[in-house]
């Protein structure tokens, strides 16, 4: 079943002016919809805010009425994802969550799946080593449940982002106490309502070694499987999973997770999954067939395969126009998607955000915008390869690719 709308794409130049909902654009309004004033600026480091009051900003519906008619019956990434047992997840931005009413519409109607994109962190949920600071992180929680989604937590353990009182000078015992504590109070605080933690990040190098950092430093390699048993203590229901970037190539850093993993399923460490965070571009993506193939070394562990981080900027090519880098990026998007379908062992593919307003990717001159939906919340056509690859019955496309 084809997904893609048949009178243009909203996002697709060609089309412009984008199309017109019924009734018919007013004066002033050329988009046709309701214009909404949003509260003031918005700042997470995130690249955009959305208009502030007072500017007689005027921004787009996040979605437009003949939207759902666009992607057919299935109608959100959410709908369709649950129909092949697969999570569609967002990274959620809190100042973007706390301050935009257009951008927590799509994070609901889209999405299934929630990862907070930075509270989680150790360095802000532990301002000093007295105090707790877990608000932002529980409202996240909050309104994902309210709006029926699956929450990831991300990150226990991370070399990047330890709290400012922890640095080379923290004695060893000192420093394993404190992580313990942190491990042990996040997954107890949240136990029973996280479907799954990243509980241990980028360990390993470029060479698929354990990767030199002050964990490594001062607790040895086995900080990795000690994290897992403690989340696995306070939550034995919550999905447990290592996660890394830059190996979703067959590469030696995927070789070196590969057997780090393979060691920690053979000790009994209560792992569960990998989590392929996938921070690519358009020209720089694994083939279908090699992507499904690394990932099927690390499902024969009886591991879950999450895509944990997508997002796929379009990079920097001078010769290419807009409408071939979205065709790339609508192309590659539905790639990723298709290869989760196709592997029974991935349960999830989660988008590093929601909508070009709110990206950490940035310095890409032009063609940048990495995620599924515009900086006008509509859907891209790399929004409509994700939809095909999860509607589509018809696979002889997919053994067609190289
Ligand atoms: O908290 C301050 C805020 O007070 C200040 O107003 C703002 C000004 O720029 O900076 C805020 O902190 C920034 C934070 O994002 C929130 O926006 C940090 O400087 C910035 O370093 C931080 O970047 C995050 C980065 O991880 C480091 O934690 C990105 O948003 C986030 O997308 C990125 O996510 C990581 C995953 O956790 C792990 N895998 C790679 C992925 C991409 O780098």
């Amino acid at each position: 079943m084809a997904c893609e709308p048949s009178a243009g794409l909203p996002f697709d130049p060609a089309s412009a002016p984008p199309s017109v909902p019924a009734g018919g654009a007013e004066p002033g309004n050329p988009t046709g919809v309701q214009g909404v004033s949003l509260p003031g600026p918005v700042s997470d480091g995130a690249s955009q805010s959305a208009p502030a009051a007072g500017q007689g900003a005027v921004i787009h519906s996040p979605v437009r009425p003949d939207f759902f008619d666009d992607v057919g019956a299935e109608g959100t990434l959410r709908a369709a994802g649950s129909k092949r047992g697969i999570l569609v997840g967002a990274a959620v931005g809190m100042q973007a969550l706390m301050t935009d009413p257009h951008y927590r519409k799509l994070l609901a109607e889209q999405f299934s799946y929630v990862t907070p994109e930075n509270r989680m962190k150790w360095g802000l949920v532990q301002p000093n080593p007295t105090t707790w600071s877990l608000g932002q992180a529980d409202e996240i929680v909050a309104q994902a449940e309210a709006a029926g989604q699956r929450v990831k937590g991300h990150a226990l353990v991370w070399h990047r982002e330890l709290p400012w009182w922890v640095d080379e000078d923290t004695e060893p015992e000192v420093l394993r106490a404190a992580l313990e504590a942190h491990v042990r109070k996040m997954v107890s605080h949240y136990r029973g309502r996280i479907h799954a933690w990243d509980v241990v990040n980028d360990a390993v190098d470029w060479t698929g070694a354990m990767r030199p950092s002050l964990l490594l430093d001062k607790l040895g390699p086995g900080y990795v499987a000690d994290a897992f048993h403690w989340a696995h203590s306070e939550d034995p229901d919550a999905l447990l999973i290592y996660n890394d970037y830059a190996m979703c190539w067959l590469n030696e850093k995927a070789d070196g997770v590969l057997s780090m993993l393979t060691d920690l399923v053979n000790s009994g460490v209560p792992i569960h999954g990998v989590g392929f965070q996938m921070h690519v571009d358009v020209r720089n993506l694994p083939r279908p067939m090699k992507l499904q193939q690394n990932w099927q070394r690390f499902a024969a562990l009886g591991l879950r395969i999450n895509v944990s981080e997508l997002d796929i900027p379009m990079a920097e090519e001078k010769e290419a126009t807009i409408e071939q880098d979205l065709q790339l990026q609508k192309q590659a998007f539905r790639n990723v998607f298709r290869v989760c379908v196709e592997t029974p062992a991935c349960d999830s593919v989660t988008t590093w955000g929601v909508t070009d307003r709110y990206t950490w990717v940035t310095g890409f001159e032009g063609h940048d915008g990495p995620l599924l939906f515009t900086k006008d919340y509509e859907p891209k056509p790399a929004f409509y390869g994700a939809m095909q690859a999860l509607v589509d019955e018809d696979t002889s496309e997919w053994y067609a690719w190289p």
